[in-house]
């Protein structure tokens, strides 16, 4: 198994936060299918971390990671943090341990339309690690709908948004973070190695690329990878062998025929979500999104439902 990657331990003096911060920590970048509107709905359904770990394999911008260390609901064990955009994870460990040379590189940028595709025009394997992370939240905070999207040749091709004043260099929401993510661990890997990781008593939040809603919708490119249907089948066996051992594991995903199948006999529950609903993602309105619980804290949701989801019996639940 690889050496898991913690950082400098607490406490240490350097360019990692050490000072107790300010403001509550949220996520530094707006990511795709980033999910701060349906935090209240997956709140209720994490399961209690006092003895277990928390795995999230999809962070993207981290939502629910947040949100449970901003509410203290994150245990002793801690938490291992991982997704397959190597640059992603890249920002996510300079966050961690040098963000005071992070935030003096953002206060450098500016926000103008010949300086950013200027920046953006830049080949990230030039840089080093900070300067990397550094033009990822600058692009992100001042592209267009502040979106994550690469072509085929892994370049970020999103033009500029013209916003007025574009928070790119948040000091204190970004030292926030910083701290936040101490002691966490934070790996580039594919959502499969959590499959060998996780624990019996701990929990795994898997938010993968949605399936898409229609069949004209292509399967979400994330990365140069993708995530089609073959991905979602190893995903469902994945959450499968994980709550057979014992561990709890809650999936978000997109209200489709293949979802439910994939997930049949699991606690599948709709939940109403306010998502962008047009290309221009300027225009938003409420889609119905399933929540998937299986393992331990599912078992126990399940037997105090006095009515079984989509009219299975709970004992046939697979949970
Ligand atoms: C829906 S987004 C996660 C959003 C996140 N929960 C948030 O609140 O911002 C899906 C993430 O999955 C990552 N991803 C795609 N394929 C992956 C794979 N095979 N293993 C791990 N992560 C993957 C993408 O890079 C992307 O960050």
């Amino acid at each position: 198994m690889p050496l898991e990657n913690h950082g400098p331990p607490d406490g240490t003096e350097g360019p990692q936060a050490s000072r107790v911060p300010c403001v509550q920590p949220a996520p530094f970048l707006k990511w795709a299918g980033g999910k701060r509107q349906l935090l209240p709905e997956l709140l209720r359904r994490v399961p209690s971390l006092r003895s277990g770990r928390y795995f999230e394999p999809f962070v993207g911008g981290g939502a629910l990671f947040f949100a449970l260390q901003q509410r203290g609901l994150l245990g002793r064990r801690g938490a291992r943090l991982s997704d397959i955009n190597a640059d992603l994870i890249n920002c996510y460990l300079m966050v961690r341990d040098q963000v005071e040379p992070l935030i003096q590189l953002l206060s450098r940028h500016r926000n103008e339309e010949t300086y950013y595709y200027a920046v953006r025009a830049q080949d990230p394997r030039t840089l080093d690690p900070v300067q990397r992370a550094a033009r990822l939240i600058y692009l992100n905070k001042t592209c267009f709908n502040g979106l994550f999207r690469e072509n085929r040749h892994g370049l970020f091709n999103v033009p500029f948004g013209h916003y007025a004043r574009p928070r790119f260099c948040d000091p204190e929401a970004l030292r926030a973070a910083s701290y936040a993510l101490r002691g966490v661990a934070i790996e580039h890997s594919s959502f499969e190695e959590v499959e060998e990781l996780a624990q019996p008593g701990d929990f795994v939040y898997f938010d993968p690329p949605y399936v898409p809603l229609s069949r004209t919708a292509r399967f979400v490119q994330y990365s140069a990878g993708g995530f089609g249907p073959e991905r979602q089948e190893r995903l469902a066996r994945c959450v499968a062998t994980l709550a057979a051992r014992g561990v709890s594991v809650l999936v978000s995903n997109s209200a489709t025929p293949l979802v439910r199948g994939l997930y049949a006999g699991f606690l599948v529950e709709e939940v109403q979500a306010n998502r962008a609903i047009n290309s221009r993602g300027d225009r938003r309105g409420k889609v119905c999104e399933l929540l998937i619980r299986a393992g331990p804290h599912a078992r126990l949701a399940a037997a105090a439902r006095p009515v079984a989801p989509q009219g299975v019996e709970p004992r046939t639940l697979r949970v």
